[in-house]
């Protein structure tokens, strides 16, 4: 994949570039019309194909109210009764980090674990662009490269809760899913190793594991959860390891 940028000199990305193994231009040019590629322009990074854009957006989150925070079900979700002390969650499928944000906002302490390296660059930009006005939260959020099957157990003694999201099984309208998403799809398929992810859950010992499906989807491995809390679209499965 290629990086364009309209400043060359900038050492940023010039650093993203070389951990992707990635050849940079700023000739608009080089690039094909439909070409999946990397942009940074205005101090942002962004995937783009045609005219599909991804960028990490968590300076832009809405929902961070505290009143709204208390609301959300993956808060909700992830709470652990009588626990002393803000509560650990490893999100072992941090994407863009758009619930991490969430968990951290209600004082979680977060941990992100991401394996596809241009999903990790986009997130850690967006956290460094959110960083600027709400550095208490990014503080609370810290993102590693990884497969989570192989780290998940390390976090054994750390992690007070798992927190799963892997890309939902396949839907049969391609119009379902969100544009945005379109182009993450570019870079990842759906799950393939749901049960190797469950049991890397289970291996780091948390109190709670909890996976986010679709309202009306499978089980993840098609284990039934303890508990479910149901919203309009999506539902989070929580399952208490004994
Ligand atoms: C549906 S997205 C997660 C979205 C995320 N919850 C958010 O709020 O932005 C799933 C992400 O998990 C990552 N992923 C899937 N399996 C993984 C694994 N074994 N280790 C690390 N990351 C994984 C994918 O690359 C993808 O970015």
């Amino acid at each position: 994949m290629r990086i364009y940028t309209d400043d060359l000199t900038n050492e940023y990305v010039r650093d993203i570039a070389g951990r992707l193994i990635c050849d940079i231009t700023d000739k608009e040019s080089d690039i094909a019309e439909d070409e999946l590629h990397i942009r940074y322009v205005a101090g942002t990074l962004s995937l783009v194909k045609g005219s599909l854009t991804l960028t990490g957006e968590l300076e832009s989150k809405r929902r961070l109210s505290k009143a709204n925070l208390e609301k959300e079900l993956i808060v909700k979700a992830c709470r652990i009764r009588n626990h002393e002390g803000s509560i650990r969650v490893v999100d072992a499928t941090a994407g863009l980090g758009e619930d991490s944000i969430l968990l951290a906002a209600a004082g979680f302490d977060v941990r992100m674990i991401e394996y596809n390296p241009v999903i990790c660059e986009l997130l850690k930009d967006s956290m460094k662009r959110a960083a600027e006005s709400m550095s208490g939260v990014i503080s609370r959020m810290s993102l590693s490269i990884g497969d989570s099957i192989e780290v998940l157990p390390s976090y054994e003694g750390w992690a007070d809760v798992v927190y799963l999201d892997p890309m939902f099984p396949k839907r049969n309208k391609s119009s379902l899913i969100k544009k945005k998403f379109q182009l993450l799809h570019n870079l990842e398929s759906p799950c393939a190793s749901e049960h190797e992810l469950l049991e890397a859950g289970l291996a780091a010992k948390p109190k709670k594991i909890v996976i986010k499906r679709p309202l009306k989807g499978p089980y993840l491995d098609g284990v039934k959860p303890d508990y479910s809390y149901t919203g309009k679209a999506i539902r989070f499965d929580c399952i208490i390891p004994r």
